[in-house]
Formats: C-alpha cells, sequence, structure tokens
C-alpha cells in the first residue's frame, strides 16, 4: 500500500518483511557456508570496491575457497546511479549468475537490489519499478547483504535508492523504491567489518540511523509495532556513536552502533521516514554528498519543524538520548532532545550547513573510488534562491514526504530547506 493509503482513516497498517540475518563479530565468515546452503553456485559480488581496505578481496576469495564461482562488478557508486545497475544486470546475464552478494553500505546493496529486480524482469530497466510494489514477478535471484557501515539498514529493508539519470540534466531526479520483492535473502551485520571505515564517513552514517529511528518515531503512520525499535535504535545510537567514530578500533561502539543500525531499519521499514530523508535525497540529487552527511544537516532543522505536533514524542526522545526530564514540560524536554542531537553532531565533527560542505570537508574519492561519472562536474553546494526552490520542489515528490510528522507543502518545507542551506544551528538552541 502506498503511504497515502495508510494515512486514511481507520487505515489497515502493513508489516513489510525482514530476512533472515546474522549477527555479529565474525559474521562474515559464514557468507560461503551459507551461500552453499542457499544453492549458490555463480554469484555477482557487486560493491563500490572499498578499496582501501582488503574486505572485497578477503569475501570473494573465501567464497572461492568454498567451491562458488564469483563474478565481480566493483563499480557501484555512492548514491547508485541506474546505469549501475543495468551494466551489472549484463554482467549478470552475459555469465549466466545465479546469485548475488552486496558488500558495502547503502548504495551496493541498493543497486543490487534494483538488478535483481530488472534480472527477475528479463533486464528492464530499474527505473521501471520506482513506486511502491512495482514488481510483476517476486522471483529474483537469491541475495546475502553484508554491511560494511552502520548507517544503511538496507541490508534488511524492502527500499533501494536509486538516481535516474536519464532525466533533465539541470533537475536529477533521485526516488526510493519501497518493494517487498526487494527483500535480501540474508543480512550480514559484522561490526568487524566497519573498522576500516573513515572516521567522517562513521559519523555520517550514524546519523543516517539517527534519522532512521526518530521519523518513523514521530511519523503520521504512527505504526505501533516500529516505536520500541525506534527507541532502542535512538538509545544505542546517543550512547555509542562518538566511541564508534573516535576510537574505532574498539569493538563496544562498533557493536553498539550495528545493533543501532539494524534495528532502526527494522523501525522506518513499516513505521516510515520523513522530510529528512527527502531532504536528503533531493541534495544528494543535485550535489551527489552523501546519504548520512545529509540527514546529520537536515535532522535537526526537521526535528524543529516537526516538534510543534510531536511534543511527546520528543520527550521520550529526550529521555533516550540521556536528558533527565524529570520536571520538565514535554514542550521543553523536546527542545532538550533537540539541543542533545545537535550536541552530538557537533562532537563528532559533521558541517553545519550544506553551504559549508566543501570538496575538502566531502570528498567525492571517498575510498579511492574516484567522482562519479554522471557528477564529475558537480558544482559546490551554491544555496542561492533557485537552489532552495528546486530542492523544495524534490522534497514535496518524494515518496517518503507523506509519512513526515507535520504535512507538508512548498510555502512551509521551504524555510527548512533554506535553514539547512544557510542557516546556523545556534538558532534553534533553547
Ligand atoms: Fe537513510
Amino acid at each position: 500500500m502506498q503511504v497515502d493509503e495508510l494515512l486514511k482513516p481507520f487505515p489497515i497498517k502493513e508489516f513489510h518483511p525482514f530476512p533472515r540475518a546474522l549477527l555479529g563479530p565474525g559474521a562474515h565468515e559464514m557468507i560461503g557456508p551459507e551461500a552453499l546452503k542457499l544453492g549458490f553456485k555463480k554469484t555477482l559480488v557487486m560493491t563500490s570496491g572499498l578499496r582501501g581496505s582488503d574486505i572485497v578481496h578477503k569475501i570473494t576469495e573465501s567464497m572461492k575457497y568454498h567451491g562458488l564461482d564469483v563474478v565481480l562488478y566493483d563499480k557501484v557508486e555512492s548514491n547508485p546511479k541506474d546505469y549501475n545497475v543495468m551494466d551489472a544486470v549484463q554482467l549478470y546475464q552475459e555469465n549466466s549468475c545465479d546469485s548475488f552478494v552486496s558488500i558495502g553500505g547503502g548504495s551496493s546493496h541498493d543497486a543490487c537490489k534494483g538488478a535483481r529486480i530488472s534480472v527477475a524482469h528479463d533486464g528492464r530497466n530499474v527505473n521501471d519499478f520506482e513506486g511502491f510494489n512495482k514488481s510483476e514477478n517476486p522471483r529474483n535471484p537469491p541475495h546475502i547483504a553484508v554491511s560494511t557501515t552502520a548507517g544503511t539498514g538496507s541490508e534488511t529493508s524492502w527500499a533501494y535508492v536509486i538516481t535516474d539519470t536519464t532525466t533533465d540534466p539541470d533537475n536529477p531526479h533521485k526516488y526510493v523504491a519501497f518493494d517487498d520483492a526487494s527483500v535480501a535473502t540474508l543480512a550480514v551485520d559484522d561490526p568487524v567489518l566497519y573498522y576500516d571505515c573513515p572516521v567522517d564517513y562513521t559519523a555520517q552514517c550514524g546519523f543516517d540511523v539517527l534519522a532512521h529511528a526518530s521519523e518513523p518515531y514521530v511519523s503520521r503512520l504512527n505504526f505501533e509495532p516500529s516505536l520500541g525499535n525506534a527507541l532502542r535504535a535512538i538509545k544505542l545510537t546517543a550512547e555509542n556513536l562518538r566511541q564508534a567514530t573516535w576510537n574505532p578500533q574498539e569493538l563496544s561502539g562498533r557493536e553498539g552502533m550495528m545493533y543501532a543500525q539494524y534495528i532502526a531499519a527494522q523501525a522506518f521499514n513499516s513505521g516510515g521516514l520523513g522530510i529528512i530523508h527527502s531532504i536528503s535525497h533531493a541534495v544528494s540529487a543535485f550535489y551527489d554528498t552523501h546519504h548520512g552527511l545529509n540527514n546529520a544537516i537536515a535532522l535537526p532543522r526537521v526535528w524543529a519543524f516537526n516538534m510543534p505536533v510531536a511534543y511527546r514524542r520528543f520527550a521520550d526522545i529526550a529521555e533516550v538520548m540521556g536528558v533527565d526530564t524529570h520536571g520538565l514540560t514535554d514542550v521543553q524536554a523536546a527542545d532538550a532532545a533537540l539541543n542533545a542531537a545537535i550536541r552530538l553532531l557537533r562532537d563528532v565533527g559533521i558541517p553545519e550547513r550544506f553551504t559549508d560542505v566543501t570538496q575538502s570537508s566531502y570528498s567525492k574519492n571517498r575510498l579511492g573510488t574516484g567522482p562519479t561519472k554522471y557528477y564529475e562536474n558537480a558544482a559546490v553546494i551554491k544555496g542561492d534562491d533557485e537552489d532552495v526552490d528546486r530542492i523544495t520542489r524534490h522534497v514535496l515528490g518524494d515518496a517518503c514526504t507523506p509519512g513526515n510528522a507535520k504535512e507538508c507543502t512548498f510555502e512551509t518545507v521551504r524555510p527548512v530547506v533554506d535553514h539547512c542551506l544557510n542557516g546556523d544551528l545556534d538558532d534553534l538552541i533553547s
């Protein structure tokens, strides 16, 4: 069902599936044996390459050791593009593969989900499946999704996000597809694989988790089964993100963030998202910036925007973020939650507005993958009136927007977008 239908009076709620999962230090060593159990013979491995780490080499060699044939597609770009998906589909078909493994963050998993759906429809373009449950053939190849970041949740969710590069180059379109058929067969969440994740990337992915957890907690979908997971994920993020960022070789912080990201995704899977994600998708569409970074910058502004319709819920968030809420009204506690989020953002060193994001604070050469084909001439973020307008229009068309806590119109959302681009976080602190 589409979000609009879920918001009707007396809606029927819908719970979306999760895959089986292996969680914990060392879980990645089970990929080969698990692939054999699932009947894999010739597997297309999809990844960005994770250059600078030996993760892809270790996993593919282990798969070969277990007798599997491996074909490697290691050109998935950040904010995966439709051509990444279709190149992988072609490689899969040319090599007569029978299964998929994705290794990486959300980009690798999302591109792989799109490729599986395309393969199940004789190689039809992935962009044909934008929307809710557009698969006509629910049977697609089996897929083991191996996460190397604590952020995405894509290894356990029914969502995948693709940039459609066939649209007007001045107005690129990044969309979320939700499809029960896209859910992986097995998720592997191993905090040992996070050890190579750079400091800034760890922090930014952590704010993707905070967005995944807080958006369903205040969403108008008000999906009861998601609320406990959402709060728990916020608590784990507040307790572990600083440690994971600044003491990256210490297991407890990494493991705490692994569970935070896993259960946050399970919260939004049926509980919905909101305009933190819509703003993030829009800015990525125009500038190819990192999803977690975008979420981090949007989060405090969107919390402030949504607060008047959900003070009680934000007061709960304050409590799990470690605020002593005794004696505070809901409004005071909600304000304290916002202060705590800004403190966390500053503690882990995230830029405070989009126009602060320069090539030096955000490298498109992350882990050595080089500039992406589609955005090699991308401008630095402008933030002028025209930019604010086009980002706002993209936000209003995003599939995450109807689930936002507060109703969104161009007039109400535009100032939020403008603040993300140009505003000062100190304006939000009480
Ligand atoms: Fe996200």
